[in-house]
């Protein structure tokens, strides 16, 4: 018989990374007194210790049965009541650690985990550790994760709508950044990329936003048209179409050779490819692509247009010319091959379309007449990456939704691009990493979508970690996010869902074999998760820390039954419908 208190039973069987603890009479009642507080026993989730000399070996309880071992089907008898326990890692003097040196052995004695030995598991805040909530258990004890894997080994936070993701997120950057509302990181390089424009009501105070619509206090969002990659930026002006294609990636090697040579750019002219990342300016490609389709000549010789007006590119004025004539006199003679007239007009249409703005004819990073710009690449790197501010948050809600794809992944490559090639430098992201966190990745994700950012994260996550580059995906779909990016998040954090096949996919994607404590997700509250993998020492389920009043995200739930319960009052839609037409959802009201 043993006395002590926390004895729970013994190893029955040893199989893998499990156990059969076989519980004794003394645990009948289900509930332990220890030290003054009540332990509930055999509750799927909690854990389980087995001394083994000065070390000890922790588990976590993932189901609860009758022993079939006997056969005896007495199920009055405690002695038939088992556990299943999934091994996690051991203690070697007071350090606890993933993995295991030694396995049990039957007979081995099982104890309860005590809040004290909690405490030694989670409490040894050594560098590195951060603070993101309470262990839901235990109101008393912190849980902290590891920052270092976190980011090297990318992570996910998943959840239905509604579980609280969003403000999980909030929640989480803040404790990462942050102690007390003092700035603890202040070199912290943070991306959030915010599809609803939710982030800046929770971490305006700690973050530089940027919009499309800026609102006071936030700088204005530009992704210049010239660092898209050149065969995505044709594709999204005119659509799809070999020659024009072929004409236009020439045209664009010869204005960014303009570009160097104006510029007095130490760079081999012979060297400039397309993707050289490099501005030109666009609207004069267009003037000369129309130019080149279109023109007649004064004479034979071909040298001087036979223009009736020349245009102008600034104002997207195409040139206009004589007709050619049909007797061979050599006045004027016919030139261009006018094939790529649709494409021109829509490409035309595109760059004069006020939703483009901020990326057709994006700011200081517009190039003027004379191929010279007042802010170049760098400026563009250091005001996603190095503000002043902890966080950066790219709020994409002003941007047409169906270029999402085309213009999120073309952040996302500058980004990796230049961790790539600032692998050996002090600015680079190896000596500073970088996070990013991708808000409804399901949205650009997914196994359907073959878009540029599913390209460029898939590339992250898996040579992210060579050149300090981390993702953070953020989604409702956990079973629509594509399986290999899924499986290179090294931790998840998975909140309520209630949808079996998103459950499935997230059993999958947990390293440990933590049957049992997946399926209580669906009954986890708002706000709570299950936290596993490398950033987390054992699995747990915990609470964030919950935001203080004011610091929510702009996503809280409309009030239905109070706003209902008001007297009617008679609107004017006018104000909804002007947002609309100017694709601005940022109008005051009484604003034209
Ligand atoms: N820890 C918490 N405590 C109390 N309320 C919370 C907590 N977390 C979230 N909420 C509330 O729950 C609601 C939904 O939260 P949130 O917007 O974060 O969910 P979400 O998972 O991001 O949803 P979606 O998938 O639709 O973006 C909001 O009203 C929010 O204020
Ligand atoms: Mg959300």
């Amino acid at each position: 018989m043993n006395n002590d208190p926390t004895y729970l039973g013994c190893v029955l069987s040893v199989s893998g990374s499990s156990l059969i603890v076989q519980l004794t009479a003394q645990v009948r009642s289900g509930l332990l007194i220890i030290g003054g507080r009540t332990h509930r026993i055999g509750q799927v989730g909690s854990f389980v210790r087995v001394p083994q000399g000065y070390n000890n070996v922790y588990g976590v309880i993932s189901e609860t049965a009758e022993s079939t071992v006997t056969g005896v089907a007495d199920l009055d008898s405690p002695d038939h009541r088992t556990i299943k326990v999934e091994l996690i890692g051991e203690s070697v003097g007071g350090e606890f650690e993933r993995g295991m040196s030694q396995f049990p052995s039957i007979g081995d004695e099982a104890h309860l985990v005590t809040e004290k030995d909690l405490k030694r598991i989670y409490g040894s805040q050594t560098d590195g550790q951060v603070v993101i909530g309470k262990l839901s258990s235990s109101d008393s004890i912190d849980v902290s994760i590891d920052l270092d894997s976190l980011v090297n080994r990318h992570s996910a936070l998943l959840g239905s709508t509604g579980s609280g993701k969003s403000t999980s997120v909030s929640s989480l950057l803040r404790s990462i950044v942050t102690d007390d509302d003092v700035i603890l990181k202040p070199s912290a390089r943070i991306v959030l990329f915010d599809i609803h424009g939710e982030y800046a009501s929770a971490l305006g105070d700690i973050s530089t936003v940027y919009s499309v619509f800026p609102q006071p206090g936030e700088e204005n969002l530009f992704i210049p048209y010239w660092c898209v990659s050149p065969e995505s930026l044709i594709d999204f002006l005119c659509g799809p179409s070999e020659p024009v294609k072929n004409k236009f990636m020439d045209a664009v090697v010869e204005e960014k050779k303009e570009f160097v040579r104006v510029n007095d750019l130490n760079i081999d002219l012979n060297k400039i490819t397309p993707y050289t990342p490099l501005p030109f300016r666009l609207k004069k490609i267009w003037y000369d692509l129309v130019h080149e389709d279109n023109v007649n000549w004064d004479g034979k010789e071909k040298i001087q247009p036979a223009y009736l007006e020349e245009g102008d590119y600034r104002l997207l004025v195409a040139p206009k010319f004589k007709p050619p004539h049909n007797a061979n006199d050599g006045r004027v003679t016919k030139g261009g091959p006018q094939s790529m007239k649709k494409q021109l007009d829509l490409m035309r249409s595109r760059l004069l379309d006020s939703q483009y703005e901020f990326f057709l004819s994006p700011g200081k990073w517009t190039l003027d007449d004379d191929s010279k710009i007042e802010s170049d690449l760098p400026g563009l790197i250091k005001g996603w990456v190095g503000g002043e501010k902890p966080i950066t948050i790219l709020d994409l809600s002003g941007m047409p939704s169906a270029r999402l794809d085309l213009l999120l992944g073309s952040v996302l490559d500058v980004m990796f691009e230049a961790a790539i090639w600032g692998r050996n430098l002090s600015v680079g992201m190896k000596k500073k990493p970088l996070l990013l966190v991708m808000e409804e990745a399901h949205r650009y994700l997914s196994n359907e979508n073959n878009g540029l950012s599913k390209e460029m994260v898939r590339r992250i996550a898996k040579e992210g970690r060579k050149f300090g580059v981390g993702s953070m995906l953020v989604s409702q779909r956990p079973s629509e996010i594509d399986e290999t990016i899924l499986s290179q998040c090294g931790t998840l954090f998975a909140l309520r869902i209630n949808n079996a096949t998103d459950r499935a996919r997230v059993k999958a994607a947990m390293s440990d074999g933590l049957s049992g404590i997946v399926d209580t997700l669906p009954i986890l509250r708002t706000g709570e998760a299950i936290v596993t993998g490398e950033a987390a020492k054992l699995p747990m389920r915990c609470r964030f820390k919950v935001p203080k009043e004011g610091r929510f995200p702009d996503s809280r739930d409309p009030k239905v039954s109070e706003s209902w319960s008001e007297p009617y009052n008679e609107m004017d839609y006018t104000q909804l419908v002007d947002s609309w037409r100017q694709q601005n959802a940022y109008l005051q009201e009484g604003q034209e």
